[in-house]
């Protein structure tokens, strides 16, 4: 297979180089030249040891997931490795970049592992529902001890090669070129005479662990607190388990099996769909490629509340310079306490040194005037959600700003064309919607206005990618995206409360399905009051929220909203008073109440959301399913091992989701539970949203 892998001779080293941008993917076409080409340095009697190495930017990466789908081509990983662990001369990795899943497999098999400084090794196959399937889970443990082994496989995060040196991952960092530094690794190996042991003969790091069971099970509980719910670290679990009691081949076997199963599985399908989903939403429809963002090297915020300190701490963090714009001293002040009081908690719990506490602060420039402002090339507004402050926001913005400059507003239901029009310049004008706490939540909604030019939306791209959020381009309509169908479940939620089920029930049916918070106990938690006053302000009305609001009880702010909660807890109590409260309202409203399962209690809160986002999909406000998906996991905590809404959809079935939303019309009266013309089309054909053509 020309090209893929490059064997040359050193002398007396053979170096096989693998070939296969942009990350060297083990495709089968890499796996067949690999092997081919470690055959021929096996037999080669002039060749005393081997190098394996890659071209490019970065060692094997990992397995070619587009195969995952296809039936298995031979040879497979496990065949290339087996070769290798069964050759008599010395074999060195020299590795660089990330060496990542499959290609730490491979490494982890040579008889030596040498790498660059700066590089990250890892086995990221839990991310997407998996486990390493090569090996990976009995050589690790074998190399580094289970403790490090167990937390790298269970997290999926990768280590920098000063740690992996330390845990005896790798024999030697270098720098410089990594074929050289393997071939002089390999004269050294063999001027010494070094011994050839296998990783899979090892077995010192474990034989501690075989004495003492219970290590294990301390190990596994430190590295699981967050795998609710998730197949893939109860699968690891065992496997790892079987490098300490079953025999190295066995374990193999183990360990294939589990992962062939996992591939196969709803999980790891849903999670390498999110993976790809992700990748897709930052190609926008109508977007030349070549389209060229915007030079960004000042930014500006205003408003310096919940979302405005967190938006300004995620420019801070990315090394942007940032001007705070606040009304008056006060706000300012208490604004900037607040990131100072951040930064300081993180570097408590060990996140951040003080003096980079100093450094981040350096960055922020607090002003109390609009003028302050001027060289920024992007300004961010996150002021009160009101028309009439934006108006005068913008207009200022638009009168002190430069002309190229970006004007983006965070608001969360305001119609970002009027916003941009209010300016001379409304191409340079559009939403960036943060999710709270804005420096944590990884989502951003941009929101493309009508007028947006392209350069405007490209430079948002490159500014959430420089901020590391998780960008999705979306359209203007009350609520965006996220919100808009949030919208529909909380309505449907209230809804319940009224028909029979309680705050507990519906939070415990949500939370079960896997979401991390039910949407009382959310309300609770973000206060009552917000959304009490927006309902006001628009003549609606929810019967039992509002009367909780009118009683004081905004939620863990006040101790008391849909929930009890005990001075200092954030743990929710069910209230009797509550529940005497609904039961009250049921009856004013002449609603026999009656039980409702959580099957029942999850189809009413999600199948209508998913109808929602096919009326999303229908008026192009969202360009794709995977987009809505992608905006569920990383904004409202949709359990990722679902793959989102309407990849969720899709597992269902819509044509069972058809019937129940006209049920569900049917019962409530309720007009918008009427299946979307999208998901009807799509449930007669038999069809579900992923066979939608991507945009
Ligand atoms: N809180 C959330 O969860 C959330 C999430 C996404 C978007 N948003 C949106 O973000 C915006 C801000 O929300 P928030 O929760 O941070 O509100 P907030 O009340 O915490 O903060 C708003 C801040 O803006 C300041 N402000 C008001 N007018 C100003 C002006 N003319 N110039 C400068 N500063 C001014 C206020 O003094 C206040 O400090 C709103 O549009 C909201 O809809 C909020």
């Amino acid at each position: 297979m020309p090209g893929k892998v490059a064997l040359r001779h050193d002398g007396d080293v053979a170096v096989i180089a693998v070939d296969n941008p942009p990350v060297n993917a083990l495709s089968h076409d890499v796996r067949t030249a690999l092997a081919d080409a470690f055959t021929r340095a096996r037999d080669d009697a002039n060749i005393r040891a081997i190098v394996l190495t890659a071209q490019g930017r970065t060692f094997v990466a990992g397995a070619d997931i587009t195969e995952f789908d296809k039936p298995p081509m031979s040879p497979s990983l496990s065949d290339v490795i087996a070769l290798i662990e069964s050759i008599q001369k010395p074999v060195v990795a020299s590795v660089f970049g990330t060496p990542l899943g499959g290609g730490l497999e491979i490494t982890l098999a040579c008889h030596f592992r040498i790498a660059a400084s700066g590089t990250r090794l890892g086995l990221p196959e839990i991310k997407l529902g998996l486990i390493p399937g090569a090996g990976g889970t009995q050589r690790l443990p074998r190399l580094v001890g289970m403790q490090k082994a167990a937390a790298m496989i269970l997290s999926g995060d990768p280590i920098p090669a000063k740690d992996a040196l330390a845990a005896g991952l790798i024999d030697e960092i270098f720098e410089g070129d990594p074929a050289a530094s393997g071939i002089a690794f390999a004269r050294k190996v063999l001027a010494e005479k070094r011994p050839l042991t296998r990783a899979r003969d090892r077995e010192d790091k474990l034989v501690a662990l075989r004495a003492d069971p219970k290590t294990f099970e301390e190990i596994v509980a430190v590295n699981t607190k967050r795998s609710r719910g998730l197949d893939a670290p109860a699968a690891a679990i065992e496997v790892l388990r079987a490098a300490i009691d079953v025999p190295f081949d066995d374990a193999l076997k183990l360990e294939r099996e589990a992962f062939v199963r996992l591939r196969a599985g709803d999980q790891s399908k849903a999670q390498r769909h999110i993976f790809f989903a992700e990748r897709e939403a930052a190609k926008i429809p109508g977007l030349p490629k070549d389209t060229k963002p915007r030079e960004i090297k000042r930014a500006a915020v205003i408003g310096a509340g919940t979302m405005g300190g967190g938006i300004a701490m995620c420019f801070a963090n990315a090394g942007i310079p940032v001007t705070i714009v606040e009304t008056n001293a006060d706000a300012l002040k208490r604004g900037l306490d607040t990131i100072e009081k951040n930064y300081r908690a993180s570097a408590a719990r060990g996140g951040m040194s003080e003096a980079d506490v100093g450094k981040r602060m350096s960055l922020f420039n607090g002003v109390t005037g609009m003028d302050a402002a001027k060289d920024a090339d992007i300004v961010v507004e996150a002021a009160f959600e009101e028309m009439g402050v934006k108006r005068e926001i913008f207009e200022g913005l638009d009168r002190v700003m430069g002309p190229r400059t970006i004007l983006a507003t965070n608001t969360s239901y305001l119609d970002v064309n009027e916003i941009a029009r209010i300016t001379r310049r409304p191409a340079s004008v559009l939403g960036m919607h943060f999710f709270s706490p804005a420096n944590v939540m990884r989502l951003l909604e941009i929101v493309r206005g009508a007028d947006t030019a392209p350069d405007v939306l490209a430079t948002a791209l490159a500014v959430a990618r420089a901020i590391k959020k998780v960008p999705v381009v979306v359209g203007v309509s009350h609520g965006f995206v996220g919100n808009r169908m949030l919208r529909i479940r909380s309505i449907e939620a209230e809804r319940l409360l009224l028909e029979g089920a309680l705050p507990q029930d519906v939070d415990g049916a949500l939370t079960e399905f896997g979401f991390p918070m039910g949407p009382f106990a959310m309300s609770d938690l973000a206060g009552l009051d917000i959304s009490w006053r927006m309902r006001k302000a628009q003549g609606a009305r929810a019967e039992i929220a509002d009367q909780l609001c009118e009683a004081g009880r905004f939620g863990q702010k006040t101790g008391k909203g849909f929930y009890l909660y005990e001075s200092g807890s954030r743990a929710p109590r069910p209230d009797p008073e509550v529940e005497s409260l609904i039961a009250a309202t049921s009856k004013r409203l002449g609603v026999t109440r009656h039980p409702l399962d959580r099957k029942t209690i999850v189809e009413r809160l999600i199948f209508p959301m998913i109808n929602e986002g096919a009326r999303i999909l229908e008026e192009g406000i969202a360009a794709r399913p995977g987009d809505i998906d992608v905006i569920w996991i990383y904004g409202y905590g949709f359990p990722l091992w679902r793959g989102g809404p309407m990849f969720h959809a899709d597992t269902v079935g819509l044509s069972y989701i058809r019937d129940r939303l006209r049920e569900f019309a049917k019962q409530t009266g309720d007009k918008r539970h009427e299946p979307a013309p999208l998901l009807d089309t799509l449930a007669s054909e038999g069809r579900g949203f992923g066979s939608l053509a991507k945009a």
